[in-house]
């Protein structure tokens, strides 16, 4: 009797899970979640693209300064987004939904779309949509309910730093903001988040609407936005490589044996583009250029530094995001080093599967191809843009059939990608 009966619950539950994931697949396509109606996950994440958009630089409702990563193997990730500055999936949905730059949409719409598109599939992966909710969002128009974001927030540097950055070079800047750190009692990330204040908008209209909803509204509409990035979330962690030639044990050529030789070996990749997925899920400098000189408009992208501050400046969300679901990010979080500067400039390792297919390169978009990446690493710039290269790197003076030779390997870790939208498997070829 109990074997059944353990049969029944995990078929049920199993049946759930394909809804939430099938209701997570519809979300990341559904345009209707911006502000415009014109941009999904997939606009920057597209399944033709190996989940990446082929662009430098993301541009949904309005332009970004980052490249749009592809999210294949996320679940093997420790940190979201290039600094690292989520340390969940869920978390991390709630920026481009809400974030001006992306989707530029706000939890009140997420719940309207919901209550009028995905009703059905919604009872079915997590039970009745909220009652009181319903009949509020029944008597609105999706623009009275999307004129409920959450107060959008905009990086406003202190106007003093942001002149003096204009003019700066490298030094300077390390110079500067020690100055500063020491100013606001020598912790680097609040000089640092300084620089880029995160100031809310003075949306007094939005708080005002905000503060007057009555709470089971606020809450329900706060559960909903959860649950719909609880099943986005499960859809992406379904988004995996099929093994790759060398995985499969297939014979390599004598040009990708060279090449991978190389890379394990005498070119060092491998002391940062280690394990599986050729990451070790931390953060190096490996001092790229800006493609332009920084000016009041285009100030430094400080990386992890502003990726660790995030956390520091805002440990009640982390604090509250860890506590639903803590894992090795939130470990790490209370021991993330403040003082240090070897965080400024230094990005999050990118997996190298399907590099070949995932161009243009770098958090900034800045290489074009592989030779470009290979060059640069070759023949690396004096000096970075912004903080101190990683130590772990040195150019690599190599000739051009060993260039060649690591270009032929990193080819060779392209693979198949498949996806689950709660029905059925699509594998990309
Ligand atoms: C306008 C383009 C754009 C849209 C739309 C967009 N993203 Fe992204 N995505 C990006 C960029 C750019 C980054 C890197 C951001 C950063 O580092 O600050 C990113 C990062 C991510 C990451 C982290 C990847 C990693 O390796 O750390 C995930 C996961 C992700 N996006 C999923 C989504 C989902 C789910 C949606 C829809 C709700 C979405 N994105 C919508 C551009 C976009
Ligand atoms: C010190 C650690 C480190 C070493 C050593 C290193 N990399 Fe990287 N690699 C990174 C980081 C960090 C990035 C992202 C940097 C950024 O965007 O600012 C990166 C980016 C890349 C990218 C771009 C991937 C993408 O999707 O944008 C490629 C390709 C790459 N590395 C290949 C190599 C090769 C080949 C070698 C050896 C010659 C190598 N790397 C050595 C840390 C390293």
């Amino acid at each position: 009797m109990k074997y059944f009966f353990f049969i029944f619950v995990a078929f049920s539950s199993n049946a759930a899970f394909g809804e939430t994931i099938s209701l997570g697949h519809d979300l990341f396509f559904d345009k209707r979640l911006s502000a415009h109606g014109l941009v999904s996950c997939a606009s920057c994440h597209s399944p033709a693209k190996y989940f990446t958009d082929g662009e430098a630089t993301a541009r949904g409702e309005q332009p970004n300064r980052r490249n749009s990563p592809s999210v294949v193997d996320m679940d093997r990730r420790i940190w979201f987004m290039w600094d690292g500055r989520s340390p969940n999936l869920e978390h991390q949905m709630t920026m481009p939904l809400e974030g001006p730059a992306e989707h530029g949409f706000s939890r009140g719409g997420v719940a309207w779309i919901i209550s009028r598109h995905y009703k059905s599939q919604w009872t079915q992966a997590f039970g009745e949509f909220p009652k009181a909710l319903d009949s509020w969002l029944a008597g609105k128009t999706l623009d009275e309910a999307h004129a409920l974001p959450i107060p959008s927030q905009k990086f406003a540097p202190d106007p003093l730093l942001r002149e003096a950055i204009s003019t700066m070079d490298d030094t300077e800047f390390m110079r500067l903001l020690f100055a500063e750190a020491q100013k606001r009692g020598g912790l680097m990330q609040s000089a640092l988040m300084g620089l880029y204040q995160n100031e809310p908008t003075t949306n007094g209209e939005w708080t005002t609407r905000w503060t007057e909803l009555h709470p089971t509204i606020k809450e329900s509409i706060n559960h909903v936005f959860e649950l719909a990035r609880v099943a986005v979330a499960s859809f992406v962690r379904g988004i995996h490589t099929q093994p790759s030639k060398t995985e499969k044990g297939l014979p390599l050529t004598a040009a990708e044996e060279r090449g991978r030789s190389l890379f394990h070996g005498k070119a060092g990749c491998a002391n940062c583009h280690s394990g599986p997925d050729f990451t070790d899920d931390q953060f190096h400098n490996i001092g790229l250029r800006e493609p332009k000189p920084f000016d009041a408009e285009f100030l430094p992208d400080l990386g992890r530094a502003f990726g660790v501050g995030a956390y520091r400046n805002n440990t009640n969300d982390s604090k509250q995001i860890c506590m639903k679901k803590s894992n090795q990010a939130c470990l790490e979080v209370p021991y993330l080093n403040v003082y240090g500067t070897e965080a400024t400039g230094s990005f999050k390792t990118p997996s190298l599967r399907n590099v070949a297919r995932t161009a243009p390169y770098m958090h900034n978009g800045s290489l074009k191809t592989l030779e470009d990446v290979l060059n640069f690493y070759n023949d690396l710039p004096a000096k970075p843009s912004v903080g101190k290269r990683s130590g772990l790197l040195r150019s690599l003076g190599f000739t051009s059939s060993e260039l060649n030779d690591l270009k032929e390997f990193l080819q060779c870790l392209s693979s198949p990608v498949e996806y689950h939208d709660g029905r059925t498997t699509h594998v990309i070829p």
